[in-house]
Order: C-alpha cells, then sequence, then structure tokens
C-alpha cells in the first residue's frame, strides 16, 4: 500500500474512534445455551453497532448482517421500511425480493397493518402470502413501532416448517424495540 492509501486507512480509522469509541466494527457475540440469551446480547450488539447519527440504511444493512450471520436455519433476512403508505425493501440478506407491499398484503402487509408480530409455520398454507424465495417454509414478521407509528418490519424466513416459536418472537422483539430508539427515521 502506498502513503496515500496509509493515511486514507488512518484518517478512517481516527473517525470511526471518534464517532463510535472504538478502532473496528468487529462485533463478538460469543455461544450461549439457549436462544433468548443470544437474542438479548444481538440487541446489545445493535446498541453498540447503530451510530444514531447514521441514516436508518447503513444501519439496518449491518443489522440484517449480524442477525443473519448470528441465527441458524434462515434463508433470508432483512427489512421492509414504511414510506408513501407501503413498505419499501429495505436492506436484506438473501434471494432478491419484491420491493413494495401494501399494508395488508402478505405477511409483512399483515403484521404492519396490525402492529404485531406474525408468525406462520408453513407458507405454502397461508392464503396471504407473498413468495419471495421458493425456498421459504416458515416466516415471522415483526413490525417496528416507535410511539405508535410504524417504521417498517424485520421480516425472517426459514427453510424448515415451524422454525419460529415464542422465544424468537420475544427476542425479535426485543430487538425491534431497540432498533427503533436508535435509528434514524425522520
Ligand atoms: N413473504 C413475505 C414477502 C417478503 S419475502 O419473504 C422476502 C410476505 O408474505 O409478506
Amino acid at each position: 500500500m502506498n502513503r496515500i492509501g496509509e493515511l486514507v486507512l488512518q484518517a478512517e480509522s481516527e473517525i470511526l474512534s471518534v464517532e463510535k469509541g472504538r478502532k473496528n466494527m468487529i462485533v463478538e457475540i460469543g455461544e450461549f445455551k439457549n436462544k433468548s440469551e443470544r437474542y438479548e446480547r444481538l440487541a446489545e450488539a445493535c446498541e453498540e453497532m447503530i451510530d444514531p447519527r447514521d441514516s436508518a440504511i447503513p444501519s439496518l444493512a449491518n443489522v440484517s448482517a449480524l442477525l443473519k450471520a448470528h441465527m441458524d436455519d434462515v434463508n433470508w433476512l432483512g427489512f421492509y421500511l414504511f414510506q408513501e403508505g407501503y413498505l419499501a425493501l429495505g436492506p436484506f440478506q438473501g434471494m432478491p425480493a419484491v420491493t413494495r407491499i401494501n399494508l395488508g398484503k402478505g405477511v409483512c402487509g399483515t403484521a404492519a397493518e396490525r402492529m404485531k408480530t406474525v408468525r406462520v409455520d408453513e407458507v405454502k398454507t397461508c392464503g396471504n402470502y407473498i413468495a419471495c424465495d421458493t425456498v421459504s417454509s416458515s416466516e415471522i414478521v415483526v413490525p417496528l413501532v416507535r410511539q405508535e407509528r410504524l417504521l417498517g418490519v424485520l421480516d425472517v424466513d426459514s427453510p424448515s416448517p415451524r422454525r419460529f416459536d415464542e422465544d424468537d418472537e420475544r427476542g425479535l422483539e426485543k430487538i425491534a424495540e431497540t432498533l427503533v430508539e436508535l435509528i434514524y427515521c425522520p
């Protein structure tokens, strides 16, 4: 690397350390004996990782990467953001997905309209389901709500039926509560 490259790296690392009090973005999660403890740690990690001055897209891009890396048996994980009256595809990990979902449509639109988590044990038997990945078998959608205002949803799909239970629901809701406090949504 030449001298200019070294100086750019040094400057970038100084910006990171000044802004977040840290020198890199390495997030240690560790091993946990149950899912609930792992979700608690993931919620804490979101808090450590997100700088509230960033816009929602880079913050949620990192969160989608973190959650996808630390959740087992998941083929799609990402966010839809509520804007101009519909859910717009946000940061995600997985196969390409539908870009707009109206309230009440699909599992995402249903959770968004009700502002309540929706779990589907087998999407092939769900009448109101929008397919994005043929591999998906079960799904959980958790709304992101700040003071009764819908910001978006967190959507997680699994290739296994009945993948998501009450522990996943509580854990992902805890993460959603953490996110709505931190993400910038003017
Ligand atoms: N299955 C969702 C659509 C989004 S994809 O799963 C990524 C739904 O029914 O709303």
